[in-house]
């Protein structure tokens, strides 16, 4: 079977899986940070080099205050709390997202669980946090167009590879594999350059009850689609690009 490089999840549902059992939203939360956990051990196991997850957008700041909140303090209970058996299983922690508009604390955590977490030779977990798939397209060109200015690049140079070296996930491969769960079709603001190619699978589970033998289920149906990128297949790319 041929395992994706690298994994990119919009992990929805945990709201959905609280209320169906009559508690807050925040413990649909801390249940999805288990079933983030079961899945960052299955991605290792597998081989998968990058694990990409959607924690909160640049969109979550309008849920209501406390619910930002509670999201907060969670990111640094589970950042504090795993960061120690992450290192343990040779994961290495990155952020992609706007780290400059987080409460400091929750900033302060990302930062200790990247700088621990750096020379590890496994997993890369990317935690997309504050994290918006346009603003990281703007900033992108708004870091090219100051190298221009700079005198460092020439506009034609701005091409696809500028692009994809100016993102967060520069010297990444993109996502050949994005699962949604929790069955909503939509990408929503999620990696728009990355997932350009990426096989979409989304899965009716919500998120906190996602386990491995689902991601199993997704890289099973990944293996059985057929990727052509365009092209045809059993045809040699030999047309112009
Ligand atoms: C979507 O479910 C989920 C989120 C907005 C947050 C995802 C966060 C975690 C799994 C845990 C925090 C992450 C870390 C790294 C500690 P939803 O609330 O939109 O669910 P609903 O659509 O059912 O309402």
């Amino acid at each position: 079977m041929r395992i994706p490089r690298h994994i990119a999840i919009i992990m929805d549902g945990n709201g959905r899986w609280a209320a169906s059992r009559g508690l807050p939203r925040v413990a649909g939360h801390r249940a999805g940070v288990e079933a983030l956990k079961r899945v960052v051990r299955a991605c290792g196991t597998l081989g998968v080099r990058y694990l990409t997850v959607y924690a909160f957008s640049t969109e979550n700041w309008r849920r209501p205050r406390p619910e930002v909140d509670a999201l907060m303090r969670l990111l640094v209970e589970a950042l504090r709390r795993e960061v120690a058996g992450l290192s343990a299983q040779g994961v290495r922690v990155n952020s992609i997202g706007e780290a400059e508009g987080l409460p400091p604390l929750a900033r302060r955590e990302l930062e200790r669980a990247q700088a621990v977490t750096a020379g590890n030779p496994g997993l890369m977990l990317n935690l997309a946090i504050n994290y918006g798939g346009r603003r990281e397209l703007a900033r992108a060109a708004r870091l090219l167009a100051a190298r221009v200015r700079a005198g460092e690049l020439e506009p034609e140079e701005v091409d696809e590879a500028a692009m994809a070296g100016a993102l967060y996930t520069a010297g990444q491969p993109d996502p050949e594999l994005l699962i949604r769960s929790s069955g909503e079709n939509r990408l929503s603001n999620f990696l728009l350059w990355q997932a350009a190619y990426s096989e979409l699978w989304i899965s009716p589970v919500l998120w906190p009850d996602f386990r491995e033998e689902h991601l199993l289920q997704a890289v099973r149906e990944f293996n059985a689609r057929e990727r052509r990128f365009g092209g045809l297949k059993d045809h040699p790319a030999d047309g112009r690009a």
